[in-house]
Order: structure tokens, then C-alpha cells, then sequence
């Protein structure tokens, strides 16, 4: 049995710090064992243009630990609107990496997304003609859609015509949570990537639901069955590079998971890179690790993977409940007061 593991850093495909306390409680967590990662923009109000871009990087770059090497790579929130000369702006000007679209409210702050698929297409083949990343929040937003159902029918209604329409486009559906996510990238590698959450490989419904209501859980797209779970931990493990690690950890504050109308969104970082040693060394393919967090998504983006390494060691700590965000304010961590069997013990 494998106790110790060194791998080339990791990073962090897919990623919410938010902005103001939250943005200086929670970053620190994913720069201290993660190069990169790629910043979400649903801000409000959400990071349209360049400058908006430019703004943001700033205050995520002034977050930072002291010496702290770590590097955000920002996205643009994709509307009916964009202008596709802002988005090649921004790409070539080296301030967007991505465009990110959200389907009109589909999830937390999308209200801004897009609710009409024929008006993105200027952007899309804008994007593809320069070569830049689509990232997808891959669920149908339509209100008949069972909520169980918005990954697999987004897939047909949206992303195979996508896919066929633009087929120099570079793609990312993120955080897969489906077997018929899982599925489709691997059958439309490598013009598509996906990236997979650490509580997406780890929990079930009948975890969240089945035993009292766990809002903490609570995310979109929502945990599927143990079929679908299975499926993303063979997928994860299996070494193939179309799929790669995103956290989609999402912080809010305690009061906004408890509420009545909860947040949709796990704030794992703290215990994110751990949870993905567990769930490899699980399924005995901790060799897979440095493919799925480090060197697949680098692929994708055409970047070079770090030069730094992490070493991870069999050993128990327990994860802190909470964080500290500002005066009473709290976040809820996700496998808080847990038992973790792996800890990062050199960088
Ligand atoms: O659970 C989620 N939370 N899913 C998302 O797509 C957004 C995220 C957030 O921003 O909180
Ligand atoms: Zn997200």
C-alpha cells in the first residue's frame, strides 16, 4: 500500500473565492497547495468586461498569502450580449484565459446568463477562430427539466449541436456529475474536457437526502445516484486526459446555506487536494493522481504544467468546522470536523 506520493502541483480548473472577506478567508486554502487555478466570474454584479477582469485579478493577487507564488486565471460571464471584440481583447491582452457561461438561472448569480443560444454564436466562433476556452455550467435551465435531468438534457439540446457547429472550439463542461457527462467527453475528446469535484466523486444523493436534509450538500449541478458517482470516480482515476481536476469549491456564508431558500455551492478547498488522494488511493490509482490534478488540465489549456511539486502522506488530521470571514461571519467547510486519511506534508 502506497503511503507517500509526490506529484507536480497541482491546479485548480474551476474555482469561486468570491470578492472582499470572503475572497481573504478563502483563497489562502487553494494557494497554498495549488499553482493555478482558474477564477469563476458570478460576482455581483458578474465580470462582463476586460477592465472588470483586470479589477478582479488586482484584488485576488492582493488576497494572496505574503510570497505566495500562486496564479489566477481569470474568465469573462458570457451574456446574450458580449461583445466578441472584448472577449479577443481580453484574451490577447493575457487578462481572460476563458469565458464562462451560465444559462440565465441555472444556479447561484446567473441571472445574467444566457437565455438565447443563437445569440452567443458570434462569440463562439470568435473563440474558436483565436483559439480561446468555452467553459460550460452544462445544465438546461428550462423549468420542465427535471432537476436530476439538466446534465444529460443541456448534452442533447445544446452541447452536441455546439459541438458539431464549432468543431475548433475548445471546450469545458464543468464539474461533471452524470454518467452521461462522463460519457460525452470522453467521447468527444479532445475537443471537450471536463472537470470533476472531489464531493461529486464522493457523495451520493441518498447521502445528502437520505438521512435528514444536509444542506451543506447542497450544489448544482446536484449529487446524483451512487451509478453516476461510480462512474466519475472510474472516469477520474482512469488516467484519460480529457478529464481534470476542478474543485468548484463555492464558499457562503453560513447563513445562506441554512436558509430557507439554501445556497447551492461546497466550500472544499480546505480539504480538496486530500479528498482526491482519498478517493484514488480508494480505488487503488493513486499512479493516476498527477495526470487527473496536474498535468490533463494544463493539456487542455496548452500551458505548461508547474515546475514545483506537492507530497502527499497517509496520516489523520481533523478538517476545521468552519472558517472565520468577518466579524460573526462563518463558512461552513465541507467534511468539516471530519477525520482527512491524506495531508500535504511538503511542498
Ligand atoms: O453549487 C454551485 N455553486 N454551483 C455553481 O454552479 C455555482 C456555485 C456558486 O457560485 O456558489
Ligand atoms: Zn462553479
Amino acid at each position: 500500500m502506497t503511503d507517500r506520493i509526490t506529484i507536480t502541483k497541482p491546479d485548480d480548473w474551476h474555482l469561486h473565492v468570491r470578492d472582499g472577506a470572503m475572497l481573504k478567508a478563502s483563497l489562502p486554502f487553494t494557494a497554498k497547495h495549488f499553482g493555478r487555478a482558474i477564477v469563476m466570474p458570478n460576482l455581483l454584479p458578474p465580470v462582463l468586461k476586460v477592465k472588470d477582469g483586470e479589477a478582479y485579478r488586482d484584488r485576488v493577487i492582493a488576497a494572496l498569502p505574503e510570497g505566495s507564488t500562486f496564479k489566477p486565471l481569470m474568465t469573462c460571464y458570457l451574456t446574450d450580449d458580449t461583445d466578441p471584440d472584448e472577449i479577443e481583447t481580453g484574451f490577447r491582452e493575457g487578462v481572460f484565459t476563458a469565458v464562462k457561461m451560465y444559462p440565465a438561472n441555472a444556479t447561484t448569480n446567473s441571472a445574467h446568463g444566457v437565455t438565447d443560444f443563437q445569440k452567443i454564436r458570434r462569440v463562439l466562433a470568435r473563440m474558436e477562430k483565436i483559439g480561446m476556452s468555452f467553459l460550460m455550467h452544462g445544465e438546461e435551465a428550462d423549468p420542465a427539466i427535471d432537476v436530476f435531468d439538466r446534465e444529460a438534457v443541456f448534452i442533447e439540446r445544446r452541447l452536441e449541436p455546439m459541438t458539431r457547429d464549432f468543431p475548433g472550439l475548445r471546450m469545458v463542461l464543468e464539474h461533471l456529475s452524470s454518467r452521461e457527462g462522463v460519457q460525452f467527453v470522453r467521447d468527444h475528446a479532445p475537443q471537450m474536457g471536463g472537470t470533476i469535484t472531489p464531493y461529486h466523486l464522493m457523495l451520493t444523493r441518498t447521502d445528502w437526502l437520505g438521512y435528514g436534509n444536509r444542506p451543506y450538500m447542497y450544489c448544482m449541478p446536484v449529487i446524483k445516484r451512487r451509478e453516476d458517482r461510480d462512474a466519475l470516480r472510474k472516469a477520474a482515476t482512469s488516467g484519460a486526459s480529457c478529464y481534470f481536476l476542478g474543485t468548484d469549491s463555492a464558499p457562503h456564508p453560513v447563513t445562506r446555506k441554512l436558509n430557507v431558500v439554501g445556497a447551492a455551492g461546497l466550500f472544499n478547498s480546505p480539504v480538496a487536494i486530500e479528498s482526491y488522494a482519498q478517493v484514488f488511493a480508494e480505488e487503488n490509482a493513486l499512479d493516476k493522481l498527477e495526470a487527473f490534478a496536474s498535468l490533463n488540465g494544463p493539456k487542455h489549456y496548452r500551458l505548461p504544467p508547474n515546475a514545483e511539486t506537492i507530497t502527499l502522506e497517509r496520516q489523520t488530521w481533523t478538517a476545521p468546522e468552519d472558517i472565520r470571514v468577518d466579524g460573526e461571519e462563518r463558512a461552513l467547510v465541507h467534511r468539516g470536523g471530519e477525520k482527512i486519511s491524506w495531508k500535504v506534508t511538503a511542498h
